[in-house]
């Protein structure tokens, strides 16, 4: 079994990254420049956002953080995201999901400009990345197909499970993992919470990708010998052992599942830090202008 290193691969990512924009500022280029729009205070929202800005001070980036209250009217939102569209020197924005319940979700993702669209979850991005076009790809699950790339998975004609049907994962990974492309070209199919016989399914997956946020919910008796399993999950759970009172686990059984895996992804230290690598991969795309 072998562990798919996401915390190496994604500071690898990220050295690289730094690099480049050396190579960027010698040519008489800018900094690349992220702008994250947060509202209210979830408390996951604002460690994710956190990580974000952190990570863009590490390879050289800018970034600005736009703190707005929980009572935001959509309206002031969407001014916000205007404003950062017409701002040339900010290549790429993020508003951090969830939003409150009070704000339409699609109508916001549909006011980034889409070449600032470093989520890629504009309907564009997403249309584009269907059709195999340029596009910026979701981070999350660019950074599966990363990790799938970097340890040379072979995912051709691969029988890939994805469980859950999320914009920002499931949805889209399905949709990588069927494209003509390496990594890709697997026969997909998408598991979601009307599925019937998940087990049975499931045990028939050469690739398993796991995304829709249940503590363990993937035991060693739904997988097959062999399995390479992707866990997109991240819960806290209640923990004497740690001083924080809570650790992390994912949607794996990580204990029983690793034993039959060819390879797996920790929770933390897997999918997660990948994340992060891939929006800022986006992030420097953007400021080339490439797509
Ligand atoms: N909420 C959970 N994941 C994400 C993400 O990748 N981007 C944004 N904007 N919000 C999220």
């Amino acid at each position: 079994m072998i562990i798919l290193d996401g915390k190496k691969t994604s500071n690898d990512i990220k050295d690289e990254i730094a690099k480049e924009v050396d190579v960027l500022l010698l040519n008489g280029g800018k900094k690349p420049h992220l702008a994250a729009i947060l509202v209210g205070d979830n408390g996951a929202s604002e460690t994710y956002v956190s990580a974000k800005v952190k990570a863009c001070n590490r390879v050289g980036f800018n970034s600005t953080l736009i703190r707005l209250p929980e009572n935001v009217s959509e309206e002031q939102l969407i001014e916000e995201i205007s404003v950062i569209n017409q701002n040339d020197d900010i290549d790429g924005l993020i508003v951090q999901l969830p939003l409150p319940n009070h704000i339409d979700e699609k109508k916001i993702v549909n006011t980034i400009e889409v070449n600032k669209d470093v989520d890629g979850f504009h309907p564009m991005n997403i249309g584009n990345m269907t059709l195999n076009l340029p596009s910026f790809i979701p981070a999350t699950p660019a950074g599966i197909i990363e990790l799938l790339d970097r340890y040379s998975i072979d995912t051709v004609g691969k029988s890939c499970v994805v469980i859950g049907r999320s914009h920002i994962v499931g949805l889209p990974i399905s949709i990588l993992m069927s494209r003509n492309n390496y990594p890709g070209n697997s026969t997909v199919t998408l598991v979601h919470s009307r599925s019937k016989n998940i087990k049975d399914i499931c045990r028939n997956a050469d690739i398993l990708i796991v995304a829709l946020g249940k503590a363990n919910f993937v035991t060693s008796d739904m997988v097959k010998e062999g399995v390479c399993v992707i866990d997109v999950g991240i819960t806290r759970i209640p923990s004497d052992t740690t001083k924080s009172g809570w650790r992390l686990v994912g949607d794996v059984d990580f204990q029983q599942v690793s034993k039959k895996s060819s390879y797996i992804t920790p929770v933390p230290g897997g999918v997660g830090p990948m994340t992060i690598a891939m929006l800022l991969k986006n992030t420097l795309l953007a400021s080339k202008s490439k797509i």
